[in-house]
């Protein structure tokens, strides 16, 4: 049986691969598209959520944009990684498929109410939405199956040396979703960063030949061209879909158990994920945090989802 889930995220290009997976694969069964403000402006991300599922021909998985702002502190969007559009190199067609007049968590709690089984989260964003499903509806915690989210690191960060950006730009809602109880697995940087689209993989996707494998070129071509301008990588990390797919195939991800806490108030540090992974402290485990994982597979699955769906939308 097909996993339930979720999708909260900040399309954003890989966000965008994150849905296509999910949607292509049938491991996973997508219930809903959620959006929140992170890469852009919730305005912004979701427009983008319509455009992937425009292309896609994803026109059965009900979209709901959510919060604008991150819990505590202004919003910082990272338009230097994804461009002004927050999924800037394709050129989109107007959307085809709507939002539903719904707050995303809203769509979340009534979502989780209603369905038969508890349903798996996976945010691949700022926490903002999930933090306020958790405090708005706290009985919704017991229909999550689990949350199994893209951010945090193990080691370094992305937008301060110590801190990733899903959890830099809401500091306070990671902090709430990794000490509400609910069993968290953290797919951060130290495992995303294995995750690359190398010449290999889009000259795969480019053989697809059809017009969904070419936009994930175009979204991966500019990706790639903002992280060697940033960071000076030769093949740009898809983050995102590292979530999805370890929700599909666990052996996809490799995970340990460990204690993660959100700094929050470090004078250099705010943001960081602390993860005991050598059990200094003595703080109970309160996630799973994926270490390794198998790049083959991965992009096996990935590719097969936008085949999938490309064959379906031609
Ligand atoms: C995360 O930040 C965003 O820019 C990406 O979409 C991903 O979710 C990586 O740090
Ligand atoms: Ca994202």
């Amino acid at each position: 049986m097909p996993v339930p889930i979720i999708i909260d995220c900040d399309p954003g290009h890989d966000d965008a691969v994150a849905i296509l997976l999910a949607a292509g694969d049938p491991a996973v069964d997508l219930l809903a598209i959620t959006t929140v403000a992170g890469n852009q402006t919730v305005e912004k991300t979701t427009l983008n959520a319509r455009r992937i599922c425009t292309v896609a021909g994803i026109a059965d998985v009900p979209i709901a944009a959510g919060c604008a702002q991150p819990l505590v502190q202004p919003l910082k969007v990272a338009d230097d990684v994804h461009g002004a559009s927050g999924m800037d190199g394709p050129r989109f067609a107007t959307p085809t498929v709507d939002v539903v007049p719904e707050h995303a968590v809203d769509l979340m709690h009534r979502i989780l109410t209603e369905h038969p089984e508890p349903v798996t989260l996976v945010p691949t964003a700022p926490l903002t939405n999930i933090a306020l499903l958790l405090t708005r509806y706290p009985e919704s915690a017991g229909r999550i199956r689990e949350i199994v989210l893209m951010g945090g690191s193990t080691e370094r960060g992305n937008r301060t040396p110590a801190a990733e950006f899903n959890v830099y730009v809401d500091p306070e809602a990671a902090d709430i979703v990794f000490r509400s109880g609910v069993p968290v697995t953290m797919c951060g940087l130290n495992v995303t960063h294995q995750a690359l689209a190398t010449p290999e993989v889009l000259a795969r996707l480019e053989a697809l030949g059809t017009e969904l494998g070419r936009t994930v070129v175009e979204l991966l071509t500019f990706f790639a061209a903002t992280y060697e301008q940033l960071w000076g990588f030769a093949s740009p990390p898809v983050h995102d879909p590292v979530a999805v797919a370890r929700v599909i195939d666990p052996a996809i991800v490799h995970c340990v158990e460990a204690s993660v806490a959100v700094e929050l108030r470090g004078q250099h540090t705010r943001g960081a994920t602390v993860v005991d992974l050598h059990r200094y402290l003595d703080r109970p485990v309160n996630a799973q945090v994926a270490l390794a994982l198998e790049p083959d597979l991965f992009w096996d699955r990935v590719i097969a989802a936008v085949e999938t769906l490309g064959k379906r939308g031609a």
